[in-house]
């Protein structure tokens, strides 16, 4: 496996991102300040419709006339299909396919890499690292498995009315993410993702988190408001325009929202939150005086609306010839059944 390199694009996407990188890098910086993040996002699906159009609409039809019978042959359906209502849902049943293989392979790389910053991973916030390695994705295949089991994919892909892929760069798909308020030289100071925000990835784009240890207040929790409430507070507060940075504070959030509306994600180990990150505001890792673990699995559409494609190095997920179709799709988003 090679873990980071070019996607399969043509020669002319290639070139295509090449011509424009002075552009794009331009309206990507200082999370899309210079355009307002709405009108970027705009810009940005445009320009991913040209590079991924054919991509977006085989997708879009593979799941209107396809779904069951991909996610049969992808193992079937466990359970029926929970149903993100208000941008997210719960599975607190703690037996999803592969999560006990999941949270038993946890707690392997919690023992081997917590408590200390994993300068060759992910340590890009002093309050949070990604200790996931590419070489983890063939050493503990649980979480690919898990990632990609019929289970997962019937909720995100009825929630994208489309076959999802795995994000290949930002945010990477699979993390596994230590908050530690040990890293942090100003544990007290919310800043960066501490602070609320809706990502703007891609539309719409869903995690699927699952806490790998229990997690209370003291851990600080994945911490987000209703899609409802949420778009109310966009409007009121002229979030994703030019005049409105993306973090927004807590003053300013609860100048228009109720703190009753407040959810945080603070449940056992194995319980699993499937959230619109990119409708919803959340924040976490506030103050984590206790660790907290969580597994992150970040899932989109075709086209995206950054230009993190055309930016940065994608991850190639390892893919094998007796792999299903839809698990195939998901792991890149190239391959079209
Ligand atoms: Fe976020």
């Amino acid at each position: 496996m090679k873990p980071d390199r070019q996607p399969a694009t043509t020669l002319n996407d290639f070139k295509l991102d090449i011509l424009f990188r002075p552009v794009t890098k331009r309206l990507h910086e200082n999370h899309m300040s210079r355009l307002g993040i709405a009108n970027t996002m705009r810009l940005a699906y445009f320009y991913n419709r040209l590079k991924y159009r054919r991509q977006d609409d085989r997708r879009r039809v593979l799941y209107k006339t396809q779904l069951s019978s991909l996610l049969e042959e992808n193992g079937g359906l466990t359970r029926p299909p929970l149903e993100i209502k208000d941008g997210w849902a719960l599975d607190t049943s703690m037996s999803l396919p592969h999560l006990d293989r999941v949270l038993e392979d946890s707690e392997e790389i919690i023992e081997e890499r917590s408590g200390e910053r994993c300068s060759a991973t992910g340590a890009y916030r002093s309050y949070f690292q990604d200790v996931w390695t590419p070489a983890d994705l063939v050493k503990y295949p649980s979480f690919l498995d898990f990632a990609t089991s019929s289970d997962l994919l019937s909720v995100v892909s009825h929630y994208l009315q489309s076959i999802p892929a795995l994000s290949t760069t930002l945010p990477w798909g699979v993390r596994f993410v230590e908050s530690n308020a040990a890293f942090d030289d100003q544990p007290n100071k919310p800043k960066d993702s501490q602070l609320y925000h809706i990502d703007y990835y891609s539309l719409p784009n869903v995690y699927v988190l699952v806490l790998l240890r229990d997690t209370t207040t003291e851990n600080g929790p994945w911490t987000f408001l209703p899609r409802g409430v949420s778009q109310k507070a966009r409007v009121a507060l002229n979030y994703w325009t030019r005049r409105r940075g993306y973090r927004v504070s807590d003053e300013d959030m609860y100048s228009v929202v109720d703190r009753k509306e407040v959810i945080e994600f603070c449940y056992p180990r194995g319980t699993v939150l499937f959230i619109e990150s990119s409708g919803c505001f959340h924040y976490g890792s506030r103050n984590s005086v206790k660790p907290r673990f969580q597994l992150m699995l970040s899932y989109g559409g075709t086209c995206r609306t950054d230009f993190s494609e055309a930016l940065v190095p994608h991850k190639i997920y390892p893919i094998r010839d007796t792999d299903s179709r839809l698990r195939k799709m998901v792991l890149n988003k190239n391959i079209l059944g």
